[in-house]
């Protein structure tokens, strides 16, 4: 590996960031709860902090997997984005990322939600550009490093099933499966 400043290995520890920010009322939608779009904001914001301290240079986001809100956010909790990189590839880094929000008033946190971004380091010539490796300094490093294989496996797998599908589909033979959805069609309309 030719690396600019010769580090091969960097550990999580290394690029481990956290973003704590107070929700303010512009942050709010009509219904008063946070906007989903201003957490997935901030979230890239700490994906890049991130990527772009392990890879010691720019990123760019290439994809956000799962994104569950899992509970709302109200205005004036301080909500916490806790980033860490779980694998690294050759240019590509993903980052997982855990949402905590806190009523310090009341005492209480929630956990909102845990999301995976990937992202890319690039050189000065705008190409993807190798990024050190990762050192993995205990068992939990080891086990999400173990997981994002995994979850890598499963999203070339779920890619591969859902382009088959596409080219395989016969609408005519697979009308059956929407017999107990809620939606309504006419035939002549789908041209059958
Ligand atoms: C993503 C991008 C860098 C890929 O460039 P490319 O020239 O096709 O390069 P490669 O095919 O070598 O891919 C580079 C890396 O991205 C990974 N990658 C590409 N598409 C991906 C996807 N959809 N999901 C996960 N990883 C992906 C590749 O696996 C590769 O990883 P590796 O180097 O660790 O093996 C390029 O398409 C790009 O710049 N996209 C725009 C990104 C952007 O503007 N984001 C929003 C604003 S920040």
């Amino acid at each position: 590996m030719n690396l600019e400043n010769n580090i091969e290995y960097r550990s999580a520890t290394y690029s481990r960031t956290t973003i704590t920010e107070l929700m303010i009322p512009s942050y709010a939608n009509f219904g008063g709860k946070i906007h989903g779009g201003i957490l997935l904001s901030l979230m890239d914001k700490v994906a890049y902090v991130c990527a772009s301290k392990h890879a010691g240079s720019y990123c760019v986001t290439v994809s956000v997997d799962t994104v569950d809100f899992l509970q709302p956010v109200d205005v004036g909790d301080l909500v916490s984005f806790h980033a860490s990189i779980n694998y690294v590839g050759r240019s590509s880094m993903l980052v997982g990322i855990k949402v905590i929000a806190e009523d310090v008033v009341h005492g209480t946190v929630k956990h909102t939600n845990t999301s995976y971004f990937t992202m890319v380091a690039k050189g000065a010539d705008n190409k993807p550009k190798e990024v050190p490796g990762l050192k993995l300094e205990n068992r939990e490093d080891v086990r999400r490093f173990l997981e994002a294989i995994k979850r890598k496996e499963l999203k070339t797998h779920y890619k591969q099933e859902l382009n088959n599908q596409k080219t395989r589909m016969a609408i005519e033979q697979e009308l059956y499966k929407l017999k107990n959805e809620r939606c309504v069609y006419d035939l002549k309309d789908i041209g059958i």
